[in-house]
């Protein structure tokens, strides 16, 4: 379960990376982004002018679509696993969901034990995954099939790149709050962002199925 005494190992190193990887160019992305859409000139100039600003933006995307394929290549088994976790929906996972885990003080209830993922983080997980294919498939054309498609498509991929940038920053903005700053979940921010270790007492609370299936296989 863990080499370290009272601690539980729940993110392995490369997963780390690649979320460090992704974390570094969503942010890049997302400042980019804001500043071509609303002409932010401080903006473009931190990245050396409009011109340059979407060149990083370009191949930090490259960066952004290669690091979770070329993690995906190497971890299969790892992230196949992730897929079936936050694709497991229990009774517990839609009880987590009718209290939102405690988190807001005027849902009161029990919180039923949680796999490796909460049910809030199951759905985060489809969120992201979506929201980078969007991307994927909306920027790459508007990249380099600009002038091959028509003008109405052009512009049905820049609204939908656009709409996706603003669901996914109020989504990654909520994802920070719950991992860096509440002070109930906030205990597990070292297990993606430092050394991959979480307390064993508290995932033993709060991801209590996921807990008692490394005990079995201790
Ligand atoms: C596969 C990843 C991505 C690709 C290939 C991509 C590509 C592009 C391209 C080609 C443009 C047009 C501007 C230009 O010519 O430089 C653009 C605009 C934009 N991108 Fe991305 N991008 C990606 C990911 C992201 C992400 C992750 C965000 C936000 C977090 C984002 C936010 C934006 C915004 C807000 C615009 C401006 C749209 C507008 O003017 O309405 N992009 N992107
Ligand atoms: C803004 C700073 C961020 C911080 C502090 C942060 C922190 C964390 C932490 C601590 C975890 C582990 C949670 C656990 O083990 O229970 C995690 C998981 C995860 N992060 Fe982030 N993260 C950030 C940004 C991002 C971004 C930009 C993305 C992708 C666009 C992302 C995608 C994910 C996913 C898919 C997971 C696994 C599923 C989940 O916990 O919902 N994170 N993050």
């Amino acid at each position: 379960m863990s080499t370290v005494k009272g601690k539980v190992l729940k993110h392995a190193e490369q997963t780390r990376t690649m979320h460090w990887v992704h974390l570094i160019c969503f942010i890049i992305l997302g400042l980019t982004g804001i500043g071509f859409h609303w002409h932010v000139s401080w903006i473009n100039n931190l990245f050396g002018g409009p011109a340059n600003a979407s060149l990083v933006h370009r191949w930090t995307a490259v960066v952004f679509t290669a690091g979770p394929a070329v993690y995906i290549l190497l971890n299969f088994e790892r992230f196949s696993k992730f897929i079936d976790t936050i694709s497991s929906f229990s009774a517990d996972d839609f009880k987590w969901l009718k209290t939102m885990g405690g988190y807001l003080p005027f849902l009161k209830g029990e919180v039923p034990p949680q796999d490796k993922y909460n049910a809030g983080q199951k759905l985060l997980g489809w969120v992201v995954i979506f929201g980078c294919l969007v991307f994927i498939l909306t920027g790459y054309p508007m990249w380099f099939w600009r002038h091959d498609v028509s003008p109405a498509f052009l512009n049905f991929c820049y609204n939908v790149h656009f709409w996706d940038a603003i669901i996914m920053i109020l989504a990654v903005a909520g994802h920070f709050f719950l991992a860096a700053i509440h002070p109930k979940s906030r205990v597990e921010f070292s297990s993606m962002m430092l050394d991959g270790y979480v307390d064993a007492e508290f995932t033993a609370h709060h991801n209590g199925r996921w807990f008692a299936q490394l005990s079995k296989t201790e």
